[in-house]
């Protein structure tokens, strides 16, 4: 077998791996793509394909990456190149389907941090000055101006969240630095129980509302919980709610993206995975559905009606989080102790996802190539800046959504396919079940050995026709887009084709060195 010169890294302890998955998993997508999703397919009736995709879609690939990853550690592979080809070492060609499990994770990489630098921004400005800000179109010309979009009596240039931006990234940067158990594990061990602190005290704050409008009496906490909770069967036929609640599903414990076989990677044979991988899933839907439904939603029912929320949740993916919920935390007494509550949790969960994000590219560069972390980082600090300019300067003509579209949607959806049918089929399901009961301090449901082999692949193949057939071909075919932004989504692919094609040469480059140097110890 083949040994690194740089030795690998490991997790310092179980509690630290639990809540490293947790916080990649738990994060900007639970308190700000879940409401917006849930609320734009109509609150209660989200909510049946979400439990449902939780449980035949999210569980079983928490445990097969899991799994997948502990087993890719064992051979030094911390990415999905390496840990496919482990799996299947006569095919020459799935070490090239294992890209995906690098570039999409920097695909959303280089968005998701410009968005997480927002969250710093207005922890800052929640402190000085947002909440003189009371009204709905004043609060979006805010944002909007932040953003660079428009220059207005808030912001005359992109500057200030350029800075946030910067500083954000710096961060990333030294927590990635410091590695596995000094950096990231040292971070999330922090930072996970602040979280849910401060989103306790925000969700107890909207849990006591009431009815704020005597003059609206509908307009009352218990519907706004109804609206999010009341089941509504009827969604069951609608395949956009399906795809809906399914990426969401995908997005939000971060599985599809490559990020967990990387994490898995660092324990060690014996460690297991099955309880592990169920509590940090476990974690992250108490943040999603406990935390996330109880503190936007519901504020923005109250105060909003139900008609008002599900249109500003068609608006974008934005508006719920930096332009209502300021208007309601405004509302409250001791509002810019609120809103920096709510944007530090944002952003907490926002660099515990960011650098798990990160990771699978500077892995691949550790074990592929044998370089030492600080210079991994190094290269991966470079190239990633230069990444993420294009989202910053470029946000408002479509760059982010393509992105987010490739990167955040499709990718996760394929990856996730690719790999359940490897871990299923070729692997193969009694050896597989084997591998994920090494050391695991519980079985898993024998169902399961059903869903994995059968269930979760059909509904992963189904969920990838509909999507392209449904978003993904108009998409392609540019349907919608305005003329203006035409040729920055056009050069936004054309640099995503780089990207995937560079990243395939690296492993082409890895794979020949390590077959000339395996000559050579034969020789
Ligand atoms: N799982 C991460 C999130 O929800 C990517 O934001």
């Amino acid at each position: 077998m083949r040994q690194l010169k740089h030795k690998r890294d490991t997790w310092g302890s179980r509690l630290g791996i639990i809540l490293a998955v947790a916080g990649s998993a738990v994060g900007l997508g639970n308190f700000l793509r879940f409401p917006v999703q849930a609320a734009g397919n109509g609150g209660g009736a989200f909510m049946i394909p979400y439990f449902i995709s939780l449980l035949l879609l999210g569980i079983p690939l928490m445990w097969i990456e899991w799994t997948l990853g502990r087993f890719g550690g064992g051979f030094e592979h911390g990415t999905a190149p390496g840990i496919f080809h482990s799996i299947w070492k006569k095919n020459r060609f799935i070490k090239y389907f294992g890209v995906i499990g690098i570039f999409g994770p920097l695909v959303i990489f280089i968005y998701y941090l410009f968005i997480e630098s927002w969250t710093l921004g207005y922890s800052f400005y929640s402190v000085k000055g947002l909440f003189a800000v009371v009204d709905q179109p004043s609060m979006q010309a805010f944002l909007k101006g932040y953003q660079g979009l428009e220059s207005n009596a808030f912001f005359h240039d992109l500057w200030p969240a350029y800075i946030f931006f910067f500083i954000t990234f710096v961060l990333n940067m030294i927590v990635l630095r410091h590695g596995i158990k000094g950096g990231i594990e040292i971070l999330c061990n922090i930072t996970m129980p602040v979280l849910f602190f401060f989103g306790i005290i925000l969700a107890i704050r909207v849990l006591s509302l009431g009815t704020p409008d005597p003059a609206r009496p509908d307009w009352n906490l218990n519907n706004g919980l109804g609206f999010l909770w009341n089941p509504d069967f009827s969604a069951l036929k609608s395949a956009k709610v399906w795809l809906a609640a399914s990426g969401q599903i995908l997005f939000t414990l971060s599985v599809g993206i490559g990020v967990i076989l990387t994490y898995a990677s660092y324990l060690k044979k014996g460690d297991d995975v099955v309880l592990s991988g169920l509590t940090a899933a476990s974690v992250n839907e108490a943040a999603e559905v406990i935390l996330g439904g109880c503190i936007i939603i519901p504020a923005a029912f109250v105060f909003f009606g139900p008609g008002e929320i599900q249109a500003i949740a068609k608006q974008g993916a934005f508006d719920l989080g930096f332009v209502t919920m300021p208007l309601v935390l405004g509302k409250f007494p001791l509002a810019p102790v609120f809103g920096f509550l709510w944007f530090g949790l944002l952003f907490l969960a926002g660099i515990t996802s960011s650098v798990s994000l990160a990771q699978p590219a500077i892995a691949f560069l550790e074990d592929e190539f044998d370089i030492t972390r600080q210079r991994s980082v190094k290269i991966f600090g470079v190239v990633s800046f230069f990444l993420c300019q294009p989202a910053i300067f470029f946000l408002g003509r479509g760059v982010v959504n393509e992105l987010d579209f490739w990167g955040g949607t499709f990718c996760l959806v394929l990856f996730a396919t690719i790999e359940t049918i490897l871990f299923a089929w070729v692997f193969g399901m009694d050896r597989a079940w084997e591998e994920i009961h090494h050391g695991a301090d519980m079985r898993v449901p024998k169902i399961y050995k059903f869903i994995i082999k059968f269930i979760t692949p059909l509904f992963l193949l189904t969920i990838l026709g509909f999507w392209i057939y449904q978003e993904g071909l108009p998409v392609l075919f540019l349907k919608g887009a305005s003329d203006a932004d035409k040729p920055y989504i056009f050069w936004t692919r054309i640099g995503l084709i780089g990207l995937f094609t560079a990243l395939a040469v690296l492993v082409k480059i890895a794979w020949r060195r390590r077959a000339r140097e395996e000559e050579k110890k034969l020789l």
